[in-house]
């Protein structure tokens, strides 16, 4: 997909306009918008988004253990529906996807002309959608979970990122963690090629103040200038990031002289 000749993403809103419970934008550009969503809704609104779910998300919301985790499945993926269909001008059960080889979830042929792409994330009761004209990852962490961060992160890091958060002070390596772990996360998503992508072969910033950033990426060094990180802090006590497709710049038209 072309960014530099894509159309602005319509304005659209949630079911019940700017007081909707559901959710709100927290990023408007004209082609990349990011929605956040609580998961812990009412029976009734429970009930109205899993109507709108396909029979096999149903049947996939069955098949969690904890209820909790069913109901925050079906709040985003009826949420994501909801939203996609505002933005495809459709009823939301009828927006339908297909998945990549690695389960990332895309929309279905029938909607390949409307070049709108998505995805989502969610941690504790939250979820983040992230819709554009370009290709896109997002993920949300909340903070406050004990983790064992320089195990995971010796494990999953690269030796560069490892080093920048052991060289951070104590208190500051908690979030240090998550700010990596969120933009890793964004552009293995983004990429759609989940965990087989390895983690070690590309660095992103984590320090504090540091803006989000793809910093090097082994494979295919090109990658770096592709791929623009935004940080996003949806509510206090959650870190999240995006990666987004740069714009394409437009092939340089040839000058005649005469
Ligand atoms: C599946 C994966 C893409 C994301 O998993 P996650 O972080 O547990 O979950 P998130 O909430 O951020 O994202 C899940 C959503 O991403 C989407 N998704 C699924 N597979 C995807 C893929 N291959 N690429 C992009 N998006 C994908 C789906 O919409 C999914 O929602 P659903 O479960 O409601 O259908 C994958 O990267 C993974 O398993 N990660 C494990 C986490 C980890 O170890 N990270 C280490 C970071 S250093």
């Amino acid at each position: 997909m072309n960014g530099s000749r894509s159309v602005p993403l319509p304005e659209v809103s949630l079911p019940g306009g700017e007081s909707s419970t559901l959710g709100s934008r927290i990023m408007a550009r004209p082609d990349v918008h990011v929605w956040c969503v609580a998961l812990d809704v009412d029976a009734a609104e429970l009930q109205r988004l899993r109507t709108t779910l396909s029979r096999a998300e149903a049947a996939r919301a069955d098949r969690f253990v904890r209820q909790r985790d069913a109901e925050h499945f079906i709040t985003a993926r009826g949420a994501l529906r909801t939203l996609l269909g505002c933005y495809l001008e459709v009823p939301p059960g009828e927006v339908a996807f297909r998945y990549g080889a690695h389960g990332k979830p895309v929309l279905a042929e029938e909607f390949a002309q409307r070049e709108l792409r998505f995805n989502l994330s969610h941690s504790h009761g939250l979820a983040l959608l992230a819709l554009a004209r370009r290709e896109v990852g997002i993920d949300i962490e909340f903070l406050n979970r004990k983790v064992e961060h320089e195990q995971i992160a010796t494990r999953f890091f690269s030796a560069s990122e490892c080093a920048e958060l052991l060289a951070l002070p104590h208190a500051q390596r908690s979030d240090g963690f998550f700010r990596c772990w969120t933009r890793k996360e964004a552009y293995i998503k983004a990429l759609g090629e989940g965990l087989s992508h390895p983690l070690a072969d590309f660095d992103v910033t984590l320090a504090p103040g540091v803006p989000a950033r793809l910093v090097a990426t082994r494979r295919d060094p090109a990658e770096t200038a592709r791929w623009e990180m935004v940080d996003l802090t949806p509510r206090p006590g959650y870190v999240g990031a995006l990666a987004v497709e740069v714009e394409a710049v437009p092939p340089a038209t040839p000058l005649l002289l005469w």
